[in-house]
C-alpha cells in the first residue's frame, strides 16, 4: 500500500492510473477506521483495480461549536487497518493544502441540505460536498464508496454528481453495526458505559418503527411519536429529531404509501456525544 500526502502526487498517481485503463474506487473517511469503514474498502475491492480510501478530518463540515479539535485520530492504527483491508493507496492530505491561506470556493446544495441534519448543523453539507468535490478532483475516481449510515449524505452526494455532471457511481452500502445494535461510529468512543447501554434505544426504536409498519402503520407522525415515547425513555437521551421522510427527496411524509421507500431516521444526543442512525422501510 503506497501512502500519498502531498495533492500534486495524488493527482499524479491517478492521472496515470487512469491511463492505464484501471478502475479507480475512492472510499472517502476521516479516520478512526471501524468496520463500517472496512465494509466499503471490502465492497471497493470487489468492482475496482485500484481502491483509494482517504483519510481526512475536514474542519469544513465541523462548525465551531463542535468537536473537529477531538475528533479521534490514529493514523498508524489506520494505516495497518487499510493495508489489511487491501488498499491500494492511502490518501492523507494536510488541511494547509486542502485549505490554503485564501481559500473560498465552496459547493453547496440549495435543496436537501437544509433539513434533518441541516437544521442542526446549518454548515455542515456546505463542508462535505466541498470536501468530496475536492477528493473527486484530486482522487479522479469511477466508483465512490459510502454508508447508509450517514444517509442524508448518500442522498445530497449522489445529487451533486448528478447536478455537476462529475460522472462517478455512487455505492451505497449497508450500516454495519455492533452485535447488540449500536451502529458502528467513530464517535462511539466518546460515550460512557451508562451513556452506550441507554444509546441502544435507537437501534431499538428503528426495529419498532419497522415492527409497526409490518402491523400495518401507515401514519408517518405516529410512528415518529412511538419512536419519541421509547428514547425519551432514557435518561440521558435528547433528541434532535425522529423524522420519517421520502427516501429520495427527504421531504417529510404525513401517510406511508405503497410502493414508497421511506428513511426513518434520528440524531439524538447521549451527554455530549451526538448519535445519527436511521433504516430505510419499502412499503408494501
Ligand atoms: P466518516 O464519518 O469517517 O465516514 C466515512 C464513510 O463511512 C461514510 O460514507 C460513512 O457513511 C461510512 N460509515 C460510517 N459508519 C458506518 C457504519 N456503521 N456502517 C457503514 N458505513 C459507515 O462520512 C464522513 O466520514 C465524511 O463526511 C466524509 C464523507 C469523509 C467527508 O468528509
Amino acid at each position: 500500500m503506497k501512502t500519498i500526502v502531498s495533492l500534486a502526487e495524488m493527482q499524479q498517481f491517478s492521472e496515470k492510473t487512469r491511463l492505464g485503463k484501471k478502475v479507480i474506487g475512492l472510499v472517502p473517511t476521516m479516520g478512526y477506521l471501524h468496520k463500517g469503514h472496512l465494509s466499503l474498502i471490502a465492497r471497493a475491492k470487489r468492482s475496482c483495480d485500484v481502491v483509494i480510501v482517504s483519510i481526512f478530518v475536514n474542519p469544513a463540515q465541523f462548525s465551531p461549536q463542535e468537536d473537529f479539535a477531538r475528533y479521534p485520530r490514529d493514523m498508524a492504527r489506520d494505516a495497518r487497518l487499510c493495508k489489511s483491508a487491501g488498499a491500494s493507496v492511502l490518501f492523507a492530505p494536510r488541511e494547509g493544502e486542502m485549505y490554503p491561506e485564501g481559500y473560498s470556493t465552496y459547493v453547496s446544495l440549495e435543496q436537501l441540505s437544509s433539513t434533518l441534519e441541516g437544521k442542526f448543523r446549518p454548515t455542515h453539507f456546505r463542508g462535505v460536498a466541498t470536501v468530496v468535490t475536492k477528493l473527486f478532483s484530486l482522487t479522479k475516481p469511477h466508483k465512490a464508496f459510502f454508508g447508509q449510515k450517514d444517509a442524508q449524505q448518500c442522498v445530497v452526494v449522489k445529487r451533486m454528481v448528478k447536478d455537476l455532471n462529475l460522472g462517478i457511481e455512487v455505492v451505497v452500502s449497508p450500516i454495519v453495526r455492533e452485535k447488540d445494535g449500536l451502529a458502528m461510529s467513530s464517535r462511539n468512543v466518546y460515550l460512557s458505559e451508562a451513556e452506550r447501554g441507554e444509546a441502544l434505544v435507537l437501534y431499538a426504536s428503528l426495529c419498532h418503527a419497522r415492527e409497526l409498519v409490518a402491523e400495518g402503520e401507515r401514519d408517518a407522525g405516529r410512528i415518529a411519536a412511538a419512536m419519541r415515547q421509547m428514547i425519551e425513555r432514557r435518561p440521558s437521551a435528547k433528541i434532535d429529531y425522529v423524522a420519517v421522510v421520502d427516501a429520495e427527496s427527504l421531504a417529510d411524509v404525513g401517510t406511508l404509501e405503497r410502493g414508497r421507500r421511506v428513511l426513518v431516521a434520528l440524531a439524538v444526543r447521549f451527554g455530549a456525544t451526538r448519535l445519527i442512525d436511521n433504516t430505510l422501510v419499502k412499503i408494501r
